[in-house]
């Protein structure tokens, strides 16, 4: 078996310091999307923990895992979601009517993954081209008829389609640079590729929300980076770019969609959104290791409680199973050492994910039809970021009395009361 390079961060993949405020331990943790067939092969444990540059404030894992192979088998395919379907569209109209996108526009995805979103500007009838490491999912992509390059995107690759494409009027990266260790190298190559008057379009999880509600889960070692808007200026200033424009989004747990040009194109800074922000940031101590002492003490305290609440529902002898197989439920169930067995199985929606076992853990996933004969007591709802959704589709299964617990930001159940007075209603 091929062996994995841990390394430690020493300068920050923004500025360059080299002075870090480390600051939460989350232990040794599996790698969370090695979703694993076979039981015998035996998992490797990475260090997890977080560090805030004193200098930028970027947050920053202390390892740093090579994880460049698991992005050419990859097993995370944009979820069918109503909510972030409509996200996708959303943007799509935006940045049609801001830069009058058409059949002459040329636009250029990052981490396009199964082609969702290029295909909602293919409608507008404009030229796509995805980029992107993984094998499995460009096949789909290509599929259906989105353009996709089979790469890791880079300041060589942005050479190489400018000259073949040409310049892109729109580029878009939605969570995606998070996982890439060579920021610098990514800001290049989107300078190289971007037309004079494009935009670029970053989404990226907020780390002001991901403190906010607390999503420690969403730390895993994909997840290389977590920003402040004041960071991303930092960074697209030393390439002679600048953000124009912020706005936030309740998906995937509190995004941001920053909008960036070239600091010479027609595009002015929006200061209601950007200086906003900004100010926002150094306000709430952002700026100050106490932010994030603070930050770790709510979530030792939190990993402490779910552990808890978990090991007192099967107290009572209730069955629990996991719901959504997320990246995110590895971090949850492993830090808050929540005992192996606790959850029967985990229901999961992508094909590539059923039959395997979560990482660390052992707990087979199952798709939801299966799921439907097995049902569980309560359902430990670890994709919360889809709750509303998923609340609703699960009408029936709450109806019938089954329960859901909801980890984040703080344990909660729901369900149950409801039923009965449902059920009280019906007799
Ligand atoms: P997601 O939150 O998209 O990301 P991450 O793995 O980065 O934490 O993962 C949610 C998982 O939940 C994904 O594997 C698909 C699954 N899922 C369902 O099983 N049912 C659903 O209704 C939804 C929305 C997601
Ligand atoms: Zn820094």
């Amino acid at each position: 078996m091929q062996r994995t390079r841990v390394t430690p961060v020493r300068s920050c993949r923004v500025c360059g310091a080299e002075d870090w405020h480390t600051f939460l331990e989350l232990g040794r943790v599996p790698l969370a999307n090695s979703f694993v067939t076979d039981e015998s092969v035996p998992e490797q444990i990475f260090p997890l923990a977080l560090m805030s540059c004193r200098s930028c404030r970027l947050m920053s894992l202390t390892h740093v895992v090579d994880e460049h192979d698991l992005y050419e088998h990859y097993f995370y395919v944009s979820s069918p979601s109503r909510l972030i379907h409509w996200h996708m569209e959303g943007l799509a109209a935006h940045y049609r009517s801001r830069l009058d996108l058409g059949p002459d526009s040329l636009v250029v995805e990052i981490g396009s993954n199964n082609g969702d979103q290029l295909s909602k500007f293919r409608e507008f009838g404009c030229a796509v081209l995805g980029i992107d490491p993984a094998r499995n999912i460009t096949a789909q992509a290509r599929a259906r008829g989105i353009d996709t390059v089979t790469d890791f995107f880079t300041a060589e690759v942005a050479k190489r389609v400018r000259a073949g494409h040409g310049r892109a009027d729109l580029m878009m990266a939605r969570h995606v640079i998070a996982h890439i260790d060579d920021l610098h190298d990514v800001v290049a190559g989107v300078r190289e590729l971007l037309a004079p008057d494009g935009l670029f379009v970053l989404e990226v999880p907020y780390l002001v929300e991901l403190i906010n509600r607390r999503a420690f889960d969403t730390v895993y070692h994909e997840h290389l980076s977590y920003f402040l808007v004041s960071t991303l200026q930092r960074l697209f200033e030393r390439f002679g770019m600048r953000v124009v424009d912020v706005a936030e989004f309740d998906v995937h747990g509190g995004s941001i969609v920053v909008t960036i040009a070239h600091a010479d194109s027609r595009h002015r800074v929006n200061p209601e959104t950007v200086d906003a922000r900004v100010r926002a940031e150094e306000e709430a101590g952002l700026f100050r290791d106490e932010a994030y002492d603070g930050f770790a003490d709510i979530v030792d305290r939190l990993r402490a409680s779910l552990r808890s609440s978990l090991l007192d529902l099967r107290e009572e002898g209730l069955r629990l199973a996991g719901y959504g197989a997320s990246a995110k439920g590895v971090t949850l169930l492993t830090t808050s050492q929540v005992p192996p067995g606790s959850l029967e199985f985990c229901s999961d929606t992508t094909p590539e994910k059923q039959g395997t076992l979560v990482p660390g853990l052992g707990i087979p996933v199952i798709s939801p039809e299966e799921a439907r004969e097995r049902e569980p007591d309560v359902y430990v709802l670890l994709a919360w970021n889809y709750r509303d959704e998923i609340l609703a589709k699960e009408a029936d299964f709450l109806a019938r009395g089954g329960r859901f617990f909801i980890p984040i930001p703080e344990p909660q159940l729901v369900g149950g009361e409801r039923a009965a007075i449902s059920s009280a209603a019906r007799s």
